[in-house]
């Protein structure tokens, strides 16, 4: 218990604790109980986590005498969908889930997302506390309050904010988590230090090995540190309000670029490697139009590097198709708008003419 990290998100009466720290999936139903006191939960989680963590669960909520029953989806991106949501709402009503009994989202980003929508939505709003077991959901998707499920039109279009009772994180769940995917996420870490904390980009570059060893002090440490950057972000700027300089929006920093890397088809990259591209790529119009200093783009491209060596970042230097793509999913949305830094720590607007390049 000792090394559990408590970091605060800071809402008014939506405030909620992020728990990091081992073994804590154990301490679920005692942390629940004092929290809750529920008298009855539905855990939703994937095929994959099921296998490894539903029993340490379900044992966990008996154990307090907290009555459970589990929805499980098939793992993956596809299941974010209205026909996913829509086999999860059948299962509540089945069960007689209630506005007070809460939803466990147990998973990664594609489940908090998922049961995190459908909390939001059953019943005008159940209690919801995440319990992230990818570093992508521990570090991003777990923590802020987004919800959603992704429409043909595109990712994340249907959805709603309902912040979580609670994230509780247990670290312990990483060491199964492929290394894929665990680089891929240290993407995101990198980029709240870009547009927040200059003094977290040393640190990752000194601790990078220690992280990646899944050195269990400095992967709670780096969890942590990433969630109270998010939970500012946040606090400051719920709603992602699009007026004034880029708050919460300042997030989304690689993401414009980084989701046409991810939808273009043939390159097959996950959603942190996609990021990094973009990061790369929006660094490039950063140091071109921002006055960004190139030797700090180097040395974030060389930590990128050093985490996902053979993603081919030639890549950024984008062609064509990217910009077409990023140009006609905007016009649908919203206008071509870019949260980037123009120093590591602080972002501003940059609005490109009607050619990016
Ligand atoms: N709401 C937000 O603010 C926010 C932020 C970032 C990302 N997201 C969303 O998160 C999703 C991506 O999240 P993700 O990368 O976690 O993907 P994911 O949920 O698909 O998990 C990746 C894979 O790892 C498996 N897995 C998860 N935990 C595991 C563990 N401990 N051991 C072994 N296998 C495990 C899953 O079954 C899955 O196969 C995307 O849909 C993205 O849009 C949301
Ligand atoms: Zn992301």
């Amino acid at each position: 218990m000792s090394d559990t990290q408590i970091v605060p998100v800071e809402l008014g009466e939506d405030r909620y604790e992020i728990c990091i720290g081992s073994g804590l999936l154990n301490q679920l139903g005692t942390r629940l109980k004092l929290l809750l006191a529920p008298e009855r939960v539905t855990v939703i989680t994937d095929q994959n986590v099921s296998r490894l963590y539903a029993r340490r669960v379900v044992d966990s909520l008996e154990a307090a005498g907290i009555g459970c029953k589990t929805l499980t989806i098939p793992p993956g991106e596809a299941s974010k969908s209205w026909e996913m949501a829509k086999r999860l709402y059948d299962g509540l009503a089945e069960r007689r889930h209630t506005r007070t009994h809460p939803i466990i989202a147990l998973g990664g980003g594609v489940v908090g997302d998922l049961a995190g929508f459908v909390a939001a939505t059953w019943m005008r709003g159940v209690p919801v506390v995440q319990c992230p077991t990818s570093l992508e959901a521990a570090i991003d998707a777990a923590v802020g309050g987004k919800t959603a499920i992704n429409h043909e039109a595109g990712k994340n279009l249907i959805g709603a904010f309902h912040q979580p009772r609670a994230v509780i994180c247990d670290v312990d769940c990483l060491q199964t988590l492929d290394a894929r995917h665990f680089r891929a996420a240290l993407a995101e870490s990198i980029k709240h230090a870009v547009i927040r904390d200059p003094a977290f980009l040393d640190w990752q570059e000194a601790h990078l090995d220690g992280v990646l060893a899944l050195e269990q002090g400095t992967v709670t440490s780096l969890i942590a540190r990433n969630c109270e950057i998010k939970a500012s972000v946040v606090a400051d700027d719920e709603r992602e309000v699009l007026t004034g300089p880029p708050r919460r929006a300042a997030l989304n920093f690689g993401h414009t670029f980084g989701h046409a890397f991810e939808t273009l088809p043939g390159i097959g990259l996950l959603h942190g490697e996609a990021v990094a591209l973009g990061m790369v790529a929006e660094l490039d119009l950063a140091v071109r139009h921002l006055k960004f200093p190139e030797a700090d783009r180097d040395r974030i491209e060389s930590l990128l590097r050093r985490l996902q060596p053979t993603v081919k970042y030639d890549l950024a230097a984008a062609s064509d198709a990217v910009f077409e793509k990023i140009r006609l999913d905007k016009k649908v949305i919203s206008g071509v708008r870019f949260a980037i830094p123009d120093r590591i720590g602080q972002t501003v607007w940059f609005e490109p003419a009607p050619r990016i390049r």
